[in-house]
Order: structure tokens, then C-alpha cells, then sequence
């Protein structure tokens, strides 16, 4: 039942780790590779949808047949999914953008102090860009977030994902825990899907590949229903 199954239908999805420039030879960043979204990407390719990709710092190949639109930072990430989102079926914010930026960004390379032994940085607020798009009208748009998550325990994991959906007012969102050895730049994935009414939609597990076609399962019956009604 895959195949074209998302014939005719505008996918956005971002993907990658932004970096946030302190001079212009250090950045504050994260470990996101861009696999998953470029996997989800892919798979809506696949299933026929016409895909723009917003990709940031990618340290894998870029997919053949997206529309890429290549960006580094959080406010570039924002310019760019708010652009291709007017419009869009669906949007997966699948990249891991940062929270926070230095407040002011050297001109020149940051010296040591010889008289100090320490440095402070001082941050400020991102803008959040899922959030700015879920609670902006988007009827039309299936909106469709990530939760990185540490919580080892399930269910509390799980919570923090139904939390973030609310909060961020995205349609489903897919949770999926990381740390040192999980969820970031692995080749697999384990997620849980949540959907509007906070219950738990689908569970997959395995390649980030086949998580990709687990996650847009649940979204084509979303598109093909809101189309339906
Ligand atoms: O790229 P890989 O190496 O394959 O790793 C995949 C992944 C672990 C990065 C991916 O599966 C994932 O979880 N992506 C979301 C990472 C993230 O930023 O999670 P978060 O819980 O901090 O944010 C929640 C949601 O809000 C996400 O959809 C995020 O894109 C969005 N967000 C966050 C902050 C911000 N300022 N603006 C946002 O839009």
C-alpha cells in the first residue's frame, strides 16, 4: 500500500544538526547527522511525494531527487522551513536545532586570556520553529515533530513526548530517546508515535530506513483522511 501513496503531496523535512558561530572558527553544535530525516525524506520520495529537504550541516550524502535547501544555523533553518512550509501536505521537523546562540558572534577568532582561567559565554533564546508553526493557523499542513529525549524509563519517556506535542502544537510527534550511543548518528532508531489526542499511534524499531516508512504509515492515513472529510 506504499507505493504513491503520497503521489501529488508537498513533504518538507528538515534534517542535520544546527551550528550556532561563536567566531569564525568555532560553532556551538550537536551530534545530529542528518540520517533520519534524510531517511524519512528519501522514503517520502519513494512513496511519490515532492520532497524539499532543509538540510543542516549534514555529515551523510544528500538524497538524490529533493529540492535541498542547505542551512547551518537555527535562524537560517527557521527562514527556510518557514518558506517551503506555506503551502506544504506535510512538514517533519526532523533536525536537532539548537535552543540557544551566543549572544554576539566575534569578528575576529576569540583569544586566550592569560589572566583568567575560565571563560563564560553568554546565550540567547532560538526562536522555536515547530512551536512558531503549531500555534500559527496550518490547516492543511500535518505538522510532525521530534522529541530527543535522555529519559531512560518508557513511559516517563513517552510523557515528555505527549508534553511537547501539546506544547508545541504539532499533529503527531515522534519521540525517540538519545544519548551517548543512541538515537544520534546511529544507523538504527527506536520511536513511538503520538498522536493528536496523546495516545500512542505506532511503535518501530529498526533501521532508520524502515522507521522512516513506519512514521509516514501513520502520516498518509492522517493526509488521506483530513483530505477525505
Ligand atoms: O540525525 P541523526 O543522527 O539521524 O539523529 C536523529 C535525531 C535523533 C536527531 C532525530 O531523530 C531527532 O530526534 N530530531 C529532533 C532533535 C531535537 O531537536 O529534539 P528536541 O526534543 O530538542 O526538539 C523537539 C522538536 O522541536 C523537534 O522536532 C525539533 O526539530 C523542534 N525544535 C527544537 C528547538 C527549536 N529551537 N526549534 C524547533 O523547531
Amino acid at each position: 500500500a506504499r507505493r504513491g501513496d503520497l503521489a501529488g503531496r508537498h513533504v518538507v523535512v528538515s534534517a542535520g544538526g544546527t551550528r550556532e558561530p561563536l567566531d569564525p572558527v568555532r560553532f556551538l553544535g550537536n551530534r545530529s547527522s542528518g540520517k533520519q530525516g534524510i531517511a524519512i525524506a528519501e522514503a517520502a520520495r519513494e512513496r511519490g511525494a515532492k520532497v524539499t529537504l532543509i538540510a543542516a550541516n549534514l555529515e551523510v550524502a544528500e538524497p538524490d531527487g529533493c529540492d535541498i535547501r542547505r542551512v547551518s544555523t537555527a535562524l537560517e533553518l527557521q527562514a527556510a522551513v518557514t518558506e517551503a512550509a506555506s503551502g506544504a501536505d506535510v512538514v517533519v521537523m526532523a533536525a536537532a536545532v539548537a535552543d540557544y546562540r551566543p549572544a554576539s558572534v566575534s569578528e575576529g577568532k576569540i583569544k586566550k586570556d592569560q589572566s583568567d582561567d575560565g571563560l563564560t559565554l553568554e546565550l540567547v533564546r532560538n526562536p522555536d520553529i515547530l512551536s512558531g508553526l503549531g500555534h500559527a493557523p496550518h490547516a492543511g499542513t500535518l505538522l510532525v515533530g521530534f522529541a530527543a529525549e535522555t529519559e531512560p524509563d518508557d513511559d516517563r519517556l513517552i510523557a515528555l513526548g505527549r508534553g511537547k506535542r501539546e506544547a508545541k502544537g504539532a499533529d503527531l510527534l515522534v519521540v525517540n530517546r538519545v544519548g551517548w550511543n543512541e538515537g544520534f548518528a546511529s544507523d538504527e532508531n527506536r520511536v513511538v508515535v503520538i498522536g493528536r489526542d496523546g495516545d500512542v499511534v505506532t511503535r518501530a524499531h529498526g533501521t532508520k530506513q524502515s522507521v522512516a516508512h513506519d512514521i509516514l504509515d501513520v502520516v498518509v492515513t492522517e493526509v488521506t483522511t483530513a483530505t477525505a472529510a
